[in-house]
């Protein structure tokens, strides 16, 4: 086995010296101007891997400047990460465990051994009882208490074990069976279940409790609520077989909940939540589009696993795309990351790689503990384009903020409706153009002088329309959303996001931050339900205990 080295202060390392240095030569480097010096700039910054293409040109970038991201990714031993990822050494310290989601993504006949035990046969085990499943429901042969065959599934779970099912399932909406409809229920708030269950007939819906620990507070309480609802609607106690199946790496929990054995998938406890799509958590998305589909996007995802492996880093599009968030995050000081798809399929992949980005790089110490002096993750945010041009471009355009984007655009929509898939692809071209040629001083009011205004007036409207430019965006295009390339776009960030954090010296796949609120919830819950004494530790929490309270009264 690789064994993990501890990182160091990425700062000691020379290329990070360096990097200090060219950020400084670089203050008045316009990207402008370095396309009007090389008509090859597009050519020698962009990539190409199975049916995606990395547009990397429009960034705060020459040659040096690469180069030393490059020599910076190598002086944090990236080559030795990425093969301890792969091979199953402890790459999560904290925890002591591997993060081998890229298992999931083997082929069958691969192998791969981690403790003595080879986990390929055992993936392609629950790959096989997830076949069987979706198999008998899409024929019909899963019924319900009345006999009739499953039409709906609500998947109960949240964090990892809702947003990449959610995702998936919604951006290969194309790709769907007939006859299931997938639902997801994830937040505590009633009022969602209250929604959702009105629109569903108990006889032939079935629920997925999808939970890794099966200990979450949200999943395990809308999950009681489930039972609650089924039987309240004429489901029998005999027949929550029919109606409950789980995913979880706590069979004990699972079983005591009510679950039957034999309607648990396993999860293992080497799969982190946002990285578990790929995993039996991803049940509702092989329901929604189908084994064969199921396989493809694990199929796409591996082929991006190999590209990260075997591509030089100067040709790989997750490194570079790493790379040049570390160049903004630590050098340009950007604290935000925008990611703009431009597909209503893709509309929740935002909200995906929050959770994906900012949980794995949301970071203060290195592995060892030892804290950062630089900064680590960026705040994620962003939507679906054309929708965000009418609401918070304005200030990526002329904010104050740095804010790097990513553009996100398929070639070929499925649902060509007179010419909006032109139009939808120009705006996206177009944003990030706008976003790097910017307008100068100077060009808004000779604008403003065309339109027949006077001085006093051109002098007063010039600075309004003057837009700074110069700002970095990556355009990354699909052939179009299909399983395999959404599955090598989705495996393209989980990589950016490893790379960033070997280079960090931080822990991509513990997530300790959310504990704290987890326990203090509970403090509270007891507070606010007389259970314990009503005196918060706080006068704020005090005082908003009491607001609750009151209102509440008798
Ligand atoms: O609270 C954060 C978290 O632990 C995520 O990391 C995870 O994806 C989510 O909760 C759900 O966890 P589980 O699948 O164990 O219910």
């Amino acid at each position: 086995m690789t064994h993990y080295q501890h990182p160091i202060d990425a700062a000691q390392h020379p290329a990070w010296q360096q990097l200090v240095q060219q950020r400084e030569a670089m203050h008045d480097f316009r990207m402008q101007d370095a396309f009007a010096n090389d008509p090859q700039r597009f050519q020698r910054f962009s990539l190409n891997h199975d049916g995606l293409l990395l547009d990397f040109s429009k960034n705060l970038l020459d040659d040096t400047t690469l180069d030393l991201l490059m020599q910076l990714a190598e002086q944090s031993q990236l080559h030795d990460a990425i093969k301890a990822l792969f091979n199953g050494a402890p790459v999560n310290a904290s925890e002591q465990r591997p993060a081998l989601h890229t298992a999931l993504r083997r082929p069958i006949g691969d192998s791969l051994v981690v403790d003595g035990e080879d986990l390929i046969p055992q993936i392609h085990a629950v790959l096989n009882q997830m076949t069987e499943m979706v198999n008998r429901i899409h024929n019909g042969l899963w019924r319900g208490y009345s006999e009739k065959p499953i039409t709906d599934i609500v998947n109960i779970g949240i964090g990892g074990s809702f947003l990449g099912p959610q995702l998936v399932s919604e951006a290969l909406l194309p790709f769907a069976q007939q006859g299931v409809h997938c639902h997801f229920l994830a937040n505590i708030d009633g009022s969602e279940f209250h929604e959702l269950s009105n629109s569903l007939n108990a006889a032939t819906t079935l629920f997925i409790v999808s939970s890794k620990s099966f200990n979450t507070l949200e999943t395990l309480k809308n999950a009681q609520a489930a039972r609650r609802w089924y039987l309240a609607q004429g489901g029998t106690e005999a027949c929550v077989d029919r109606h409950f199946i789980a995913v979880s790496s706590n069979v004990t929990a699972a079983i005591k909940f009510g679950i039957a054995p034999e309607n648990i998938l396993p999860i293992w406890d080497w799969v982190g939540g946002r990285y578990s799509l790929w995993s039996a958590i991803g049940l509702p998305i092989a329901l929604s589009i189908g084994m064969s589909n199921f396989k493809e996007l694990l199929a796409g995802a591996w082929s991006m696993d190999q590209h990260f492996q075997e591509a030089p880093f100067t040709q790989n599009m997750p490194v570079i795309m790493a790379m040049l968030g570390i160049w903004y995050s630590d050098f340009w000081q950007a604290q935000s990351y925008a990611i703009l798809p431009y597909d209503h399929y893709l509309r929740n992949f935002t909200q995906h790689l929050q959770q994906l980005d900012m949980e794995s790089n949301g970071k203060h110490v290195r592995q060892d503990g030892t804290p950062l002096n630089y900064n680590s993750g960026s705040v994620i945010w962003g939507g679906v384009g054309c929708n965000g041009q009418h609401a918070y471009h304005q200030l990526l355009h002329q904010g104050t903020l740095m804010v790097p984007a990513d553009f996100i655009v398929p070639v070929v929509s499925h649902n060509q409706i007179a010419d909006h898939h032109q139009w939808l692809y120009a705006n996206c071209l177009s944003q990030s153009q706008a976003l790097m040629q910017g307008k100068s001083l100077e060009q808004a009011a000779q604008e403003l002088r065309a339109q027949g205004l006077d001085e006093s007036e051109v002098q007063r409207l010039a600075a309004h329309k003057e837009i700074p430019g110069n700002r970095p965006s990556n355009t990354l295009v699909l052939e179009r959303v299909c399983p395999r390339r959404l599955g090598a776009l989705i495996a393209l960030y989980e990589h950016k996001v490893f790379v960033q954090s070997v280079v960090w010296g931080t822990n991509a796949f513990d997530q300790w931050g959310v504990e704290l609120g987890k326990i203090l919830g509970e403090d509270v819950y007891e507070r606010l339900t007389k259970q314990a004494p009503n005196t918060a530790t706080d006068a704020s929490t005090q005082g908003l205990i009491n607001f609750f309270r009151n209102r509440h009264r008798g």
